[in-house]
């Protein structure tokens, strides 16, 4: 029968069985499958994994440290954190077009992932590496239930020929709610477990217009206030998503104190959904968006107006780009 405990002692012989004294690569995002994933193998094999982080800057406020303190330090992973803003930041740096800040975020990850795993292969000769995939990733592929652990080789994420690893997918027979109970077993932070997902890309594609340090503050600081008072009211866990979205070349009037404001919108866009393939919009209680909406208003400088999205997908998309 199904305990965490179970889950647990299975996965780590399982582990331990297909690793024995080789070196292991995992790449962290800073999503629940990836943290889950690695300690669990941790546990396993503990120095035998080495954990990668790509912070590409366009996290959220605090994110890049809950994965390095409150995880990997915590957990005592080792980890190879890249500080890659600058890198990502030049590489955006002019685009607008939310296909081709996709196309660019997913080409920079690659070259640095790439350039990390090299070294780390360098140092210690890796055989294995760690992906975060669940059951319902596994049936879509057509890779059918009860293969957990067999060994075999794939490209992964356009990695080079002379840097192909064998695969461990740990989570593969499990759905999320499971690895959710599985992280807390783990002892993993709860803000990380019920984490609401959140795109690869981050920021930029909640940014509409250009991507630059100044306007990813502005949005960090909007972001963290919604996220704060949808926590206080203990609703994050009733709802989906709830991305912020950043007008950036919109401006509007408005008026504060004695003075005239002409500042950036933003869109609260909270959504209810069950699995993302479709949506509809949160009835958040008003009292939580007025408190939302006059704390960003008054704390975030640049913006002066804060509006909600009502708009169900489809035909409306989550995310705005
Ligand atoms: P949309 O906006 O298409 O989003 O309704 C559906 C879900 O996918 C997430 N999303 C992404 N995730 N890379 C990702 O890893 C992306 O480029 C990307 N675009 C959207 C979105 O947050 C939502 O959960």
């Amino acid at each position: 029968d199904w305990t965490t405990t179970n889950v647990v002692e299975e996965q780590v012989a399982l582990i331990r069985e297909q690793v024995g004294d080789k070196q292991v690569l995992c790449a962290l995002s800073g999503g629940v499958d990836s943290a889950v994933a690695a300690a669990l193998v941790h546990k396993a094999i503990g120095d035998q994994l080495t954990c990668v982080y790509v912070d590409h800057g366009l996290q959220r406020a605090g994110e890049s440290e809950q994965i390095e303190k409150d995880f990997a330090a915590a957990v005592g992973i080792r980890l190879e954190a890249i500080d890659a803003e600058d890198q990502f930041l030049g590489a955006l740096a002019g685009v607008t077009d939310p296909e081709q800040k996709r196309k660019i975020i997913g080409r920079e990850f690659i070259r640095t992932f790439e350039a990390t795993a090299r070294k780390v292969d360098a140092e210690r000769h890796i055989e294995f590496l760690v992906q975060g995939t669940l059951y319902p990733d596994v049936v879509e592929s057509g890779g059918g239930a009860g293969t957990a652990n067999i060994k075999s080789h794939h490209n992964v994420g356009g990695l080079p020929d002379d840097l192909q690893f064998s695969l461990i997918e740990p989570l593969r027979t499990l759905f999320k709610d499971e690895v959710r109970e599985l992280g807390l077993a783990l002892g993993l932070p709860e803000t990380m477990v019920y984490r609401h997902p959140f795109p690869g890309p981050g920021l930029a594609i909640r940014i509409i217009g250009e991507v630059t340090r100044e306007r990813l503050d502005i949005l960090r600081a909007a972001d963290l206030i919604a996220r704060t008072e949808l926590t206080a009211a203990g609703l994050d866990r009733d709802i989906w998503q709830f991305p912020v979205v950043l007008l950036a070349d919109v401006r509007s009037v408005g008026v504060q104190g004695d003075g005239r404001t002409y500042g950036h919108p933003v869109v609260l866009r909270p959504v209810s959904s069950e699995d993302a393939m479709t949506a509809d919009w949160a009835r958040l209680p008003y009292d939580v968006i007025e408190r939302i909406s006059t704390r960003i208003t008054n704390e975030v400088d640049e913006i002066n107006r804060v509006t909600l999205d009502v708009t169900s997908k489809p035909p409306g998309t989550i995310e705005w780009e």
